[in-house]
């Protein structure tokens, strides 16, 4: 049992080792509830699937920031402190916390979803329409000309974003993100992008249209303005951020996972295996969120024989929890889709899972699919040992995935 973590027993979270899964299997050798620093925040990682699991669904860990002892010592700037300081959702409990999912939850239903697919493929088709002119012979960036702007298109359209704003915020966001970026001025690139937001959110209650800003509009003036215009600000930004650089995460991930690890693309080209189960097998594998901040014990509790103290932050590794052998086995750290797909929790699991997840597949499904396809020459232009990888700490993906589209 552990009372006490002297700082210099930690293990510090460092995404530039540009090593995230040997860190993550060191982590996991260390325990199941690891003290660590990220950000130079003190904090439990809960390492293991089965532990967070735990860590996702127990009734004394909450998101709510009041219930974090040192919340005043949170260095600002962080991605942690973008993450945890704002009023959405994520970081609302009980009754708060239902008021604000149902707020936007029916525009992720299924019927919603299936509405959204000629538009996604259609999308998809132009990308690849635009690819198909690219030189054979020339290395091309599929996260930049095809995982990132599916998306951001996609997310855009849902929530409702006029075109003539798009250039302008998907560049902030991208910025805000750090997709490939340090965490240096992302202080004034948050507020640039609140204060554009704030302008396409006022315009739009003016044009209402079939998205979510006029849903939420119309939300509020039902329920008497009991949605704040914070939180209503913070529900978009949520969506805004959260539904594109984490799919795109997604769809970079599959395409190196399904040219680099021999076999599995044939499995799905001979449709021995659908392409649903390779954007599963991508989530455990390779999960597009490496660490995600916070939950804080309530009370004092123990969790696998680490006792934790009232008001400790807790980190959920997604990323190690999806390759934990004590889970999947001694081939835990392979991709392979002979198997039937595995159940991870990539997307969490509990009151706080993934709104979005659903769409997220969707999404992948659609753009692997049509993209192997429309190039069956389709090969790695990198080696994988010299793909670099972001230097995030939540996103895990690769800053550039070239590949040769061929004839
Ligand atoms: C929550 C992952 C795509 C919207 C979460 C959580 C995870 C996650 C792990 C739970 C965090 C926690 O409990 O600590 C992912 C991954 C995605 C993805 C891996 C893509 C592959 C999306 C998309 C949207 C979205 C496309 C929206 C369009 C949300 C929202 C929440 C959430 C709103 C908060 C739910 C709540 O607090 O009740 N996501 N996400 N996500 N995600 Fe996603």
């Amino acid at each position: 049992m552990t009372e006490q973590h002297p700082a210099d027993d930690r293990f510090v979270l460092d995404p530039a080792t540009g090593d995230l899964h040997g860190d993550n299997r060191r982590l996991r050798e260390a325990g199941p509830l690891v003290p660590v620093t990220a950000e130079g925040v003190p904090a439990w990682a809960a390492t293991q699937y089965a532990t967070l699991l735990t860590v996702l669904t127990h009734p004394s860990l909450s998101r709510e920031i009041r219930h974090w002892a040192a919340r005043d010592e949170l260095p600002p700037g962080t991605a942690i402190d973008r993450i945890v300081t704002d009023t959405s959702m994520l970081n609302a409990e009980g009754e708060d916390h239902r008021r604000l999912r149902t707020a936007v939850a029916g525009a992720f239903t299924a019927r919603r979803l299936e509405g959204l697919r000629p538009k996604i493929e259609a999308l998809t088709g132009r990308l690849i329409d635009r690819l198909a002119e690219m030189p054979p012979d020339q290395p091309v960036d599929m996260r930049k000309e095809f995982a990132y702007p599916l998306p951001r298109e996609v997310i855009s359209e849902l929530i409702g974003i006029p075109q003539a704003h798009q250039e302008e915020l998907h560049e902030l966001s991208d910025a805000v993100a750090q997709v490939g970026g340090s965490l240096d001025d992302t202080p004034e690139l948050r507020k640039a992008l609140h204060e554009l937001l704030g302008q396409i959110i006022d315009e739009r209650q003016d044009t209402p249209g079939e998205d979510l800003i006029t849903d939420l509009f119309r939300l509020r003036e039902r329920d008497g303005g009991r949605l704040s215009t914070e939180e209503l600000f913070a529900t978009i930004e949520l969506l805004f951020i959260a539904g594109h650089v984490t799919t795109v995460n997604l769809i970079t991930n599959a395409i190196g996972a399904l040219l680099n690890v021999p076999g599995q693309l044939d499995l799905l080209r001979s449709g021995k295996c659908p392409f649903s189960a390779a954007v599963e097998e991508t989530l455990r594998w390779d999960s597009p969120i490496a660490y995600f901040p916070m939950r804080y014990a309530v009370r004092d509790l123990e969790i696998d024989g680490v006792h934790l103290r009232a008001g400790e932050p807790v980190l959920a590794c997604f990323a190690s929890a999806g390759r934990d052998p004590g889970q999947y086995g001694t081939a835990a750290h392979v991709f392979d889709l002979s198997k039937p797909p595995a159940s991870h929790l990539s997307f969490g699991h509990g009151p706080h899972f993934c709104l979005g997840a659903p769409l997220a597949r969707l999404e992948g499904e659609i753009a692997l699919s049509a993209l192997f396809a429309a190039f069956p020459d389709i090969a790695p232009a990198a080696r994988p040992e010299d793909l670099a990888p972001l230097d995030t700490l939540l996103g895990n993906s690769y800053r550039s995935m070239p590949v040769f589209l061929g004839p």
